[in-house]
């Protein structure tokens, strides 16, 4: 287990194959993802699996919506989620859903939707699936909401994770903890 977490990492587009979890493995991701630190159990964190014609109609919106925005960029955004149409058949929007609470603030929700993605992304290195976390900005998250059926008010697309199966190993160097931690 501990050699997982220090080894986590994420796999861009470019070295994905397709190939997503199977019924069994989902069901294990979600119980991964289930044991989240929820300050008030308010379950701040949702999560949706495009996959098939799904997969491949949202991706052709997202295209759309980034040409429109982008017209600059229109050639390089078009190559680019092409190649992720190729490179992975399946890919999960995470959002939060955060409602106004006496106790619990809206902080301390997105806090606990950013830990339920962080086991998601655990789980699936961990099952030998790669991801890696795209964001994407307001009006396109508007458009998305609305063509997912997600409530527009009160949430937020943390990110979209395409998943493959990576083709090569992936090491990073990471910080070193003096940098970060300090004993008093
Ligand atoms: C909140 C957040 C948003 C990100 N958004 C994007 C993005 O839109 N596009 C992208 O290519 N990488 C994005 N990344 C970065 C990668 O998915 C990846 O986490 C980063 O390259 C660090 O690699 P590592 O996870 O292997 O350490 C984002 C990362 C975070 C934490």
């Amino acid at each position: 287990m501990i050699e997982i977490l220090q080894n986590r990492v994420s796999y861009p587009i470019s070295i994905l194959s397709p190939n997503s979890p199977t019924n069994d493995e989902w069901d294990n991701i979600w119980k991964c993802v289930a044991s989240a630190p929820d300050y008030g159990a308010l379950l701040p964190y949702r999560f949706i699996v495009l996959k098939c014609d799904i997969f491949k109609n949202t991706i052709k919106q997202l295209i759309k919506w980034l040409s429109d925005k982008y017209p600059d960029s229109q050639d390089k955004i078009i190559k680019y989620w092409n190649q992720l149409m190729e490179n992975t058949d399946c890919m999960v929007i995470s959002y939060t859903v955060k409602k106004p609470n006496k106790i619990y603030s809206i902080k301390d929700q997105e806090y606990g939707a950013i830990s339920a993605v962080t086991q998601f992304y655990i789980a699936l290195n961990s099952l030998g699936y790669g991801t890696y976390w795209i964001s994407i900005d307001d009006n396109i998250q508007q458009s998305l909401k609305q063509c997912l059926g997600i409530e527009l008010e009160n949430t937020t697309i943390t990110g979209l994770f395409p998943i493959g199966t990576p083709i090569k190993e992936r090491k990073k160097k990471r910080p070193n903890y003096n940098k970060f931690v300090q004993y008093k």
